[in-house]
């Protein structure tokens, strides 16, 4: 009932975002469906309102969900090289979709055809090679849960069912990224189909691929599955903390302080959040041991006077499951990356400042509207784990990714948030300049960025060879019919 709900309203909100194609385009559209079916063997067309057709379109968000003219589900790698082929052939827009987890309009949905990848959801543990294989639409939660009993782990997301396929093409940050790099750091493999629907394993040997994939997004083929390193995992200490906006100036001196901690093992995400009250905290506190060094977290424990969910020697599962955020029902959402080279007080007071007047000044328009920033403290070797790659453009500076995270229910809003992100992003970046922070060469990540933010700001010195490689493996630019950024 709920999912129907979910695409009824997106259907309206589709329809008010871009205006449907015109009728020989749908016609067109339906015809690459109708082709689509007869040439697949292990994959399945939908049509509008089949329960497949619905959980192929849902995304976390009514603002990136979009009425497709028709999904299909494969379910072999020759399937999506077909798929592919016939896509491009007729030129008809798509969607792919993993964990249905972007912000951004139109990146992994469609009024053409939409790809749902549900059906790779290999999960495979090899132990001897300690590797790990996993289909692009498995949950990050799921995975977790599924290896624990290996006594193993891999580097993905933070929070429940975030998508395998996404967050790892756009680099990927875990609890864990300080002590073993990003997702893409870990991967040993790519299945990937090419744009011209070739079947390839892309490993460390093929240079160009290797580094494209591995932040690159959806710019090189559709990936079917990833090969992770994995690692040994035992129980570890955390969970998530509320603060009440009296406790502002503790949150932000405490996370200050936290900056100058340089065990790896140690993570800390600052929440910070408008309330008509004020400016409210969370504090997302992770140790991968099942005890932290004497101390190291006190200053946010001392003041904590809300009941917190924070445990020491539990499985890592379980510490997920203490810092889930269920995805907001029937809400629109937008995020807009802003990246640091320091969280220092004078920082995160502009942070905070910025939170405070927006949220006042949004939810006068619509008490409704969520308005949230992600400090994300990291230590300064964040980026040491790994070879060169598509994101971050420059491994020997160091910069931390931080996240405007806006929802509310109402499209008319739109245009308003959007602009006020970037107006906010840009003060912070104005105030990171005054703080004596080198920004100016810093990347936002791309899988926080909002939708019109230029290729340079993201892959800064890597933008001509990107578009050179993508000229290459995509000549007949088969992947500019999908939504994301575009080399
Ligand atoms: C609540 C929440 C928490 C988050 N937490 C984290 C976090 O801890 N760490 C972090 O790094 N990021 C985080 N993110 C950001 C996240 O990485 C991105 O939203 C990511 O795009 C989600 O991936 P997905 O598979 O769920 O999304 P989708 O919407 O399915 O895909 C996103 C993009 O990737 C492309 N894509 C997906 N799969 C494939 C594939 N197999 N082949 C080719 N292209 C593909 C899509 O076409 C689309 O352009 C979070 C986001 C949310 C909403
Ligand atoms: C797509 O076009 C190419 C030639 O451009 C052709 O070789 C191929 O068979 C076509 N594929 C489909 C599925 O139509
Ligand atoms: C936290 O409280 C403990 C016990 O009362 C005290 O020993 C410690 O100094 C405090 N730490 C901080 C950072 O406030
Ligand atoms: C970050 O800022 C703090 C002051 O808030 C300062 O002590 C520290 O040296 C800075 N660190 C770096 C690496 O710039
Ligand atoms: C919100 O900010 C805009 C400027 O971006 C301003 O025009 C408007 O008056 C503000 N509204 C409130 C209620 O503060
Ligand atoms: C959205 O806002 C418009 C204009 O303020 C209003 O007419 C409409 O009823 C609202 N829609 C919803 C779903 O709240
Ligand atoms: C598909 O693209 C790859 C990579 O560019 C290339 O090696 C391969 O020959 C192409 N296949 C076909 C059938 O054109």
């Amino acid at each position: 009932m709920r999912s129907l709900l979910f695409i009824s309203i997106s259907l309206v909100s589709g329809t008010l975002a871009s205006g449907f194609p015109d009728l020989s385009t749908r016609s067109q559209t339906l015809a690459a469906c109708h082709q689509i079916s007869s040439v697949i063997s292990a994959s399945q067309v939908f049509f509008p309102p089949s329960d497949g057709y619905i959980s192929d379109n849902k995304h976390a968000l009514v603002s990136s969900s979009e009425p497709s003219a028709c999904s299909v589900e494969p379910g072999s790698t020759q399937d999506v090289g077909r798929i592919l082929q016939i896509l491009g052939n007729s030129s008809t827009p798509f969607g792919v979709k993993s964990g249905g987890h972007t912000g951004n309009p139109g990146f992994s949905s469609t009024h053409g055809v939409q790809i749902s990848l549900a059906r790779f959801n290999t999960f495979k543990v090899n132990t001897k090679a300690k590797t790990v294989e996993l289909g692009p639409s498995l949950a990050w939660d799921d995975v977790y849960r599924r290896l624990a009993p290996y006594g193993v782990n891999v580097i993905g997301g933070r929070i429940p069912g975030i998508g395998v396929g996404g967050l790892t093409l756009g680099g990927g940050y875990s609890f864990q990224t300080s002590q073993y790099g990003l997702a893409i750091d870990n991967v040993v493999a790519f299945e990937l189909v090419l744009p011209n629907g070739t079947v390839a394993t892309v490993t460390e040997a093929n240079h160009d691929l290797w580094f494209a994939l591995r932040g690159g997004g959806n710019n090189f083929g559709i990936v079917t599955k990833f090969t992770f390193k994995s690692f040994p995992q035992g129980n570890v200490w955390g969970g998530a903390i509320q603060y009440t906006p009296g406790q502002l100036d503790a949150v932000k001196a405490a996370t200050a302080e936290f900056g100058k901690v340089t065990d790896t093992k140690a993570a800390l995400i600052t929440t910070f959040v408008y309330t008509p009250e004020g400016v409210s905290s969370a504090a997302l506190v992770f140790y991968n041991a099942p005890n932290p060094p004497s101390g190291m977290f006190d200053a946010f424990l001392n003041i904590s006077i809300l009941p917190n969910d924070v445990a020491a020697d539990r499985s890592f599962p379980d510490f997920i499951k203490a810092v889930s955020v269920a995805d907001p029902p029937g809400q629109r959402g937008s995020f807009c990356g802003f990246p640091v080279t320091n969280y220092s007080l004078e920082f995160l007071d502009a942070i905070a400042d910025q939170i405070s007047y927006w949220g006042k000044n949004l939810t006068a328009l619509d008490p409704n509207v969520f308005v949230a920033a992600d400090a994300e403290l990291l230590d300064r070797t964040v980026f040491s784990h790994g070879a060169p790659s598509a994101y971050p453009p420059d491994r020997s500076l160091v910069y931390f990714p931080s996240i405007l995270s806006f929802t509310w229910p109402n499209s008319t809003l739109d245009k308003t948030i959007f602009h006020a992100q970037r107006k906010i992003a840009n003060r912070l970046r104005v105030a990171a300049l005054k703080d004596g922070q080198d920004v100016k060469r810093a990347a936002v990540y791309p899988n926080y960025a909002l939708f019109d933010t230029p290729l340079e700001d993201m892959y800064g010195k890597n933008v001509p060879r990107l578009r050179r490689l993508k000229r290459a493996f995509d000549p007949k630019n088969v992947m500019g019919l999908t939504g994301g950024f575009k080399f």
